[in-house]
């Protein structure tokens, strides 16, 4: 299958630094590229962000993506972004369920699954993340923690669990400079794909991403590794040269 690189931007950005950063990248897509490839950024620059693809035609194989999307279809939710509204922008992914998210604004795995069913029933792609804190590592319990963070989403969505992108990212290598060694990473994707097999038939097709200080230098690596099929890219995902650098290990 084709790996998948996503750049997660987080709360970073602006008008300006956004249209340098897509021009950049722009300049720098190769036509070869067989990966595909999205940038999930912050809601109020979907709209720019659609504009700049329709004005590079360079980009025309970038997708949009989403960093959140609300558990609720609509209505008095203050604050909150329907599914609707990000696939009236052109969304086709979604992260949920990003650490971040569960740490700073107490996202449960029952939330997160929610969120992964509006997503689908909106032909939104979520990027379904799970990770270990370093207690949770150090205690052993890695392989526990993010099986029961998938197995809620799993049980949430039935036969669409098919459709949705996993991204492994252990906390603690998230935005720290320490990449869980491909190895590492590689052991808790086995047991990711074990558990989708269990689910789905068509599991081999699900795309289990790496996430946590993947970068220029750790990428080709990471994505070698035979159940690692793309990266969530934080940090390095702001930089174009080393986003390239990214897009052209995953080939
Ligand atoms: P990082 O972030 O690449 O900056 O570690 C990854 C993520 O949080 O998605």
């Amino acid at each position: 299958m084709n790996k998948l690189i996503a750049g997660n931007w987080k709360m970073n950005g602006s008008l300006a630094a956004n249209e340098a950063l897509l021009s950049a990248l722009a300049q720098g897509w190769t036509a070869a590229l067989q990966a595909e490839v999205a940038v999930c950024v912050p809601a109020p620059y979907l709209a720019q962000v659609a504009a700049l693809k329709r004005q590079h035609a360079a980009l025309s194989r970038l997708h949009l993506g989403a960093q959140d999307v609300s558990h609720q279809a609509s209505g008095a939710y203050t604050g909150e972004v329907s599914a609707a509204m990000l696939q009236d922008f052109g969304c086709r992914f979604a992260i949920v369920g990003h650490s971040e998210r569960r740490q700073y604004h107490g996202e449960t795995d029952a939330r997160v699954a929610d969120k992964a069913r509006q997503a689908l029933a909106h032909g939104i792609t979520p990027i379904v993340c799970v990770g270990e804190t370093l207690a949770e590592r150090e205690a052993g319990q890695t392989v526990e923690v993010v099986k029961r963070q998938l197995a809620a989403v799993i049980h949430a969505n039935g036969h669409c669990i098919s459709e949705i992108v996993v991204a492994y990212e252990p906390v603690w290598a998230i935005g720290t400079g320490k990449t869980a060694t491909p190895e590492q990473a590689q052991e808790v994707h086995a047991v990711l794909r074990a558990q989708l097999k269990a689910a789905s038939a068509q599991a081999e097709r699900i795309q289990i991403l790496y996430g946590g200080s993947m970068n220029a230098g750790n990428a080709a690596a990471l994505l070698a590794q035979p159940d690692i099929d793309g990266g969530l890219i934080g940090g390095a995902s702001l930089k174009a040269p080393d986003f390239l650098s990214i897009m052209a290990a995953a080939g």
